[in-house]
C-alpha cells in the first residue's frame, strides 16, 4: 500500500506540475533566494505568477530584457530547468 501511494504520488507531480512536484526545490530554485528571499535587496519573487518568473527568465536567457546579472544566471538554466524553478517559486508563500 505504501508503494502504490508513493508511486501515486510520483505520477501526480509528473502530470500536474503545480501539486507534488514543489514539495522539493528543483535544481537551482534555493540559489535565487539569496538575492531575492526574505531581507535580500532584490524584488522577492516567491509567489509571483509562474508565468511571469518563466517570461522574465525567458527574457533574461534570450537577452531580450535587459539585466545586469539576471542574463548570466538565467543562461545557466534550461528552459525546462526555469520552467521548474518558476512553478516551485509560485508556489511558495512569500515571507
Ligand atoms: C546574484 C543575485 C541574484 C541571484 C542569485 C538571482 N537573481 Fe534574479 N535578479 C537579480 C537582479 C540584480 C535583478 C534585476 C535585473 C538585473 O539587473 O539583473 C533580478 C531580477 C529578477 C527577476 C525580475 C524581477 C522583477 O520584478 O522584474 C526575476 C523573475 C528573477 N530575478 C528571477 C530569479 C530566479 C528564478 C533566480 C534563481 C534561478 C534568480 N533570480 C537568482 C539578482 C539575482
Amino acid at each position: 500500500m505504501r508503494h502504490a501511494a508513493l508511486f501515486l504520488i510520483v505520477m501526480a507531480g509528473t502530470a500536474l506540475p503545480v501539486s507534488a512536484a514543489d514539495l522539493r526545490p528543483p535544481p537551482g530554485a534555493s540559489s535565487c533566494s539569496g538575492c531575492h528571499g526574505d531581507g535580500a535587496a532584490m524584488a522577492v519573487i516567491d509567489g509571483r505568477p509562474e508565468a511571469e518568473i518563466a517570461a522574465a527568465m525567458a527574457e533574461y536567457r534570450s537577452g531580450t530584457r535587459p539585466a545586469s546579472v539576471m542574463t548570466r544566471i538565467a543562461k545557466g538554466f534550461s528552459d525546462e530547468e526555469s520552467r521548474a524553478i518558476a512553478v516551485y517559486l509560485a508556489n511558495r508563500k512569500a515571507q
